[in-house]
């Protein structure tokens, strides 16, 4: 098994251009869906949940070819409607799949995604909206059967929840049904918004993105689209938690600003000094942070869960004390059992973790999933020796050549096979 080498204590410094946003190329992949011919999407990142969705794609009849950061599909003729239960179990989010595929096949089989290392990921909002819009959906051994009876009729829905995986599933389910749906209770993410541009591109009428509630006015012939995917603003995040625990100067470039607000303030707070300049962020720290008020983790605009981990990461290394509240998943904080391994002071009640600062050292840590695990190389980065990070197939998920990139920015990281 594969670990990252990494020597602790080298400040950051350079220029880095932020990946596309895994976020929101998975459900654009999935959006392609809807129209026959190809659509061109630039800015796509080489992550192995990207290769999962091409792979379904292809199972669906789908052609997927990669030409550098750009990705052609070609859904002319799809010939499938199911998702086998391996391929779900490899990217649960691949039920994003199910509101296109009713949309544009009329039926769709796969399997429940599951529970995750981050808990129980439930997707009863997903199969509630979907149903309201006339969808039937028969659950048998676990395994989804969906038809669309006499067809997707729009209507007003309400989320309990405003679950970014259901917003979008009902938007694209949506774009194949006759009149206009509302979906009230909407998720804000930015790249909810990236796919609103998307639909448009293909000629839907979506609106509201952004906002709470979203409008689409179904039935509208579609046509493939070229479009840009947005950046990543939680892998923005995760390269400037690294800059500021380890210090340096790092200036990024491609993420909007406004979409990591919320992780921004809270590295100001604790001590970096960040200058937005057009669509670059600059960071300077002298490392060692300091504790700053509650972090709690919310739905958009607020802090995102997704930062959670690499923040505390951050701020373990440093001083003074702060107090984390993980309010969108039950288990969210495998990470903190291995950054205690490198002497961090991390007390866990409940949603409840408590970060008192301290010097930590090197370590052999194992990562348990995405987020955890860029959250340990934050650590070891800001961290006294050279520790080793192991479970990179759950970074790979999400960060593209995270290696490559930090050596780029001067940190002694090294892949060790
Ligand atoms: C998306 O997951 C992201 N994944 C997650 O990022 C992110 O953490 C999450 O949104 C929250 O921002 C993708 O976009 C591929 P939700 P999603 O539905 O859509 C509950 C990463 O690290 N819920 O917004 O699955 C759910 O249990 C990943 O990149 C229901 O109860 O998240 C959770 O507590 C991890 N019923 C809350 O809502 C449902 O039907 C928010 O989940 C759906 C969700």
């Amino acid at each position: 098994m594969s670990h990252l080498e990494i020597r602790g204590g080298v400040p950051l410094s350079g220029r880095l251009r932020v990946q596309g946003a895994k976020n929101s190329v998975l459900p654009i992949l999935a959006a392609a869906l809807l129209a026959p011919g190809q659509s061109i999407l630039h800015n796509c990142p080489r992550l192995s949940d990207v290769e999962a969705t091409g792979k379904i794609l292809r199972l669906l009849g789908c052609g997927v070819e990669r030409e550098e950061k750009t990705l052609l599909v070609d859904a002319s003729q799809p010939t499938g409607w199911t998702i086998p239960d391996p391929l779900m179990r490899e990217m649960r989010s691949s039920v994003i799949f199910l509101g296109a595929m009713l949309a544009r096949l009329g039926r769709a089989e796969l399997s429940y995604p599951g529970g995750c290392e981050l808990g129980p990921r439930p997707i009863d909002l997903h199969l509630a909206a979907l149903r309201s819009l006339g969808a039937e959906i028969v659950e048998e051994q676990g395994r989804l059967r969906c038809t669309v009876g006499s067809g997707l009729v729009g209507r007003e829905l309400c989320l309990s929840i405003p679950s970014v995986g259901a917003t979008e599933n009902a938007m694209l389910a949506a774009c194949g049904a006759r009149g206009t749906t509302t979906i009230v209770g909407a998720a804000r993410e930015p790249e909810i918004v990236d796919l609103q541009n998307f639909l448009n591109a293909m000629g839907a009428r979506v609106s509201g993105a952004g906002s709470p509630v979203v409008a689409v006015e179904g039935g509208a012939p579609l046509h493939p689209a070229e479009h840009t995917v947005m950046g990543d603003r939680i892998a923005a995040a995760t390269y400037l938690c690294a800059a500021g625990t380890a210090g340096g100067r790092l200036e990024l470039e491609g993420a909007e600003a406004s979409s990591l607000a919320a992780v921004t303030a809270c590295l100001q707070e604790a001590g970096c000094e960040i200058k937005i300049l057009g669509d670059r962020i600059a960071l300077n720290s002298r490392g060692r942070l300091r504790g700053i008020r509650p972090v709690r983790t919310a739905p958009y605009p607020g802090f995102p869960t997704d930062a959670q981990a690499v923040l505390m990461a951050a701020l373990a290394g440093g001083t003074g004390t702060t107090m984390f509240v993980e309010n969108m998943f039950d288990s969210r904080y495998r990470h903190v059992d291995e950054l205690s391994r490198m002497g961090a002071d991390i007390q866990l009640a409940g949603r409840v973790a408590v970060v008192t600062g301290r010097p930590l050292h090197a370590a052999k840590v194992h990562s348990t999933d995405l987020r955890g695990g860029a959250a340990l190389v934050v650590a070891a980065l800001g961290a006294e020796g050279v520790s080793q990070v192991s479970g990179l197939e759950h970074i790979r998920r999400g960060y593209e050549d995270l290696e490559g990139q930090l050596t780029a920015l001067g940190a002694q990281v090294r892949l060790i096979h």
